[in-house]
Order: C-alpha cells, then structure tokens, then sequence
C-alpha cells in the first residue's frame, strides 16, 4: 500500500475512535522484563538500508519496518521502557525494528527522526524527550507519509501524530500533594519545609507532577524551600541533594524526587551528610516510577511513598502498529493504569480532584515482597 493512501486511512482513524482491546486504563500493569543493564546506543542506519532479511514477515507477507527514538537511558524506568519496545517490536512479530538512544539530547532526537524519514520507514515511534519543537519534524513525517506513534511522554506543541500511550503525569503529581497531605495530617505533622529534585527540564513528565504537586504546595501553604533539576539520574539526583543538604541543614523535612532514580541518589547524600530520612527518620521521602529497586526501598521503609509511572507501552505500540496497518481506527490517547504504592498500612485511600476535574478516590498499595517481586 502507498504510504500517501495510508497516511489519509490513518488520517481518517484518527478522527474516529476506539482500537479494541488497544487501551490500557484500567488494566493492572503487566510485569515485564527486569531492568537490565542500559541499552547501547545506535547508530541509524543509512538511508538507503533495507530492512534485515530475518524479520519475519507479517501476515500478509511484508517486514514492517519501525524506526524508535528513545530518550535515552537515564533511568531503570527508561531500561523497562526499552526493554518493553524492543520485545514487542520484534522479528517474531514480523517487525525490523531501528533503535536509536538518543542519550537525553533533544537535536540528536530530531536528527534521529529524520533519519527515519530518509529512510522511510514503515512507522516512526517516539519518546519526547521535551514536549515542544515537534512541528516542523512532525509535518516533515506527515509529509512523507509516515505515521508517528508517541509514547509516554508528550508533543505539546503538534498533533501530526496518529496516537500517543503515556502517563497521566499531572495526576501523579495530584496524587502525591493529596498523599502528603493526608499523611502530615494523620502522623500530626504541622509544618511541610519541601525540597524539590525535578525531572529534566521541558519534559512533559517534569512539567506534568510539578503541575499537580504544586497545586497542593500553593492551596496548603506549604514551604517548597528550593526546586532544581536531577535530570532523572541518580548522579544529578545525589549532587542537587549533596548541595541541599549543605544549604539547609535542618531546615527540611520532605524531599520530592521526580523519579526513583534521583530519590536514590538523594538517599545517597542524605546518607553521607547523617540526615536521617524514611518512615523512621525526620525527612519524608516521595518517588516517582515505583521500579523494583524503588519498591524495594519503600519496602525497607526507606522511601516513604512512590507514585508509579508504567513503563510498559511495548505491547499497545505493536497493537496500534498492526491496526493502522489493517487501516483499523485507532484511538487518539491512551494512558497507562498507574497504582500508587506506601511502606505503611496508616491510609487506605487518597481523594483528589484529577486533572480532567473529576473527584476520585483511589486505593495505596502497601508494598510488601510479593509487590516487589512483581515490579517491573
Ligand atoms: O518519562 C518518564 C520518566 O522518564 C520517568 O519517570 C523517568 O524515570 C524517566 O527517565
């Protein structure tokens, strides 16, 4: 099929409705392949490549060929991320899947995409690094066309893109400032001093928990004393709070970390300069992605609270693919089923108004082994 009459079949799903099956609201998180080690990155292959001659082919006969712009390899979230896309994105599933890691570097994603172009490619799957600077790759894409998948984080400023599976990040930020909230009240907590570790900077997934914690933040009155950015590493994680911990000694008593693996290097340097932190010391701590080393240390009552973010986009994304290949309609976003995990059994629930306006009521899971064990 040409890919002009293609991309007006996709254009036209678009504007409809539900892939069945395809949505993953609701559904508890599938555990998936462990973190493994970070992903190697590679090179795009030339323009003129053709795919591989071992993928098999689909059922109608043809590879499919997929192009993959990645973030990067910053975290164990992103790992699962990666492991999640290459799995479904297989030979097995007729798929010659192009992985490109584009180490946290914004232009090297752009170069990446239009790469994919060059080559043209089947479909083009893309993890945003920032959420702004897409329109004029998007239309690029749209011109040629070749349908763009998005998954987990945002394109906010462009919606050349046939669908997008992600995370519903302002709810996770809701969550936490209702979670702190209820928490401070229940423990007799009177007074909230805050430091802040963000995520990478322009990230929808930054943007997004930043959005909602501060909403609890500005209408409790609490005292976010500093907010600076980790990267969603473990090393900017350790050094922003290497330097918190320096600047107000005794001065904090919760740490936000917008993912584990910051929250991980902030224990780290709370460590070392003997801040004692966790459900039996004097900082609450608060994560993001609920990885399995990051259930663990909630399970050790190190990390006091971990909203999770689901990694696992790998099986909608081959579910969409095949779709728009059979000229399926498709739906336009899909998020994850996202649960929100504590170390102690004092809150049952949390109730919050959402980021689409709704009051709802939704369950902390306290972990225990057999959580972790599940855990991606
Ligand atoms: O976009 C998802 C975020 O990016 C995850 O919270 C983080 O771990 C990752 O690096």
């Amino acid at each position: 099929m040409k890919k002009k009459v293609l991309a007006t079949i996709v254009a036209a799903a678009m504007s409809f409705s539900l892939l069945a099956g395809c949505g993953s609201q609701g559904a508890a998180p599938a555990a998936e392949a462990p973190a493994a080690e970070a992903p190697a990155a590679e090179e795009a292959p030339a323009a003129d490549e053709a795919p591989s001659e071992d993928a098999a082919p689909a059922a109608d006969g043809d590879v499919i060929t997929v192009g993959f712009a990645q973030v990067g390899h910053e975290s164990d979230w992103r790992t699962a991320s990666t492991n999640s896309v290459q799995a479904a994105l297989s030979k097995e599933n007729g798929i010659d899947l192009q992985f490109v890691d584009c180490d946290n570097d914004s232009a090297a994603q752009l170069e990446a995409v239009r790469n994919f172009i060059e080559q043209d490619v089947d479909y083009i799957v893309i993890d945003p690094i920032v959420s702004t600077g897409w329109d004029t790759v998007l239309t690029e894409a749209d011109d040629a066309g070749i349908p763009v998948i998005v998954i987990d984080r945002t394109i906010d400023d462009s919606d050349k893109y046939v669908s997008w599976v992600g995370s519903e990040f302002t709810n996770e930020g809701l969550a936490a400032g209702a979670w702190l909230k209820a928490y401070a009240e229940a423990k007799g907590i009177k007074e909230l001093n805050i430091l802040e570790i963000t995520g990478t900077t322009g990230s929808s997934a930054e943007i997004g928990r930043t959005t909602g914690f501060h909403k609890y933040v500005d209408s409790e009155g609490w005292n976010l004393l500093d907010s600076q950015t980790g990267d969603f590493t473990q090393d900017g994680g350790q050094k922003v709070m290497e330097s918190y911990c320096k600047s107000y000694e005794g001065k904090f008593n919760v740490v936000i970390c917008q993912n584990d693996n910051e929250a991980f290097g902030a224990i780290d340097a709370m460590k070392a300069a003997g801040v004692s932190y966790g459900v039996d010391g004097d900082v609450i701590v608060i994560s993001f992605d609920a990885c399995t080393a990051g259930l663990q240390m909630v399970l050790d009552k190190e990390i006091n609270a971990d909203f999770q973010c689901n990694p696992l986009q790998g099986p909608d994304c081959l579910k969409l693919i095949q779709a728009l290949k059979a000229g399926e309609t498709v739906e336009k976003q899909t998020f994850m089923a996202e649960p929100w995990y504590v170390s102690e059994d004092i809150l049952k629930d949390i109730t919050y108004t959402n980021n689409s306006g709704k009051e709802v009521t939704e369950p902390l899971v306290v972990v225990d082994a057999a959580t972790v064990e599940a855990a991606y």
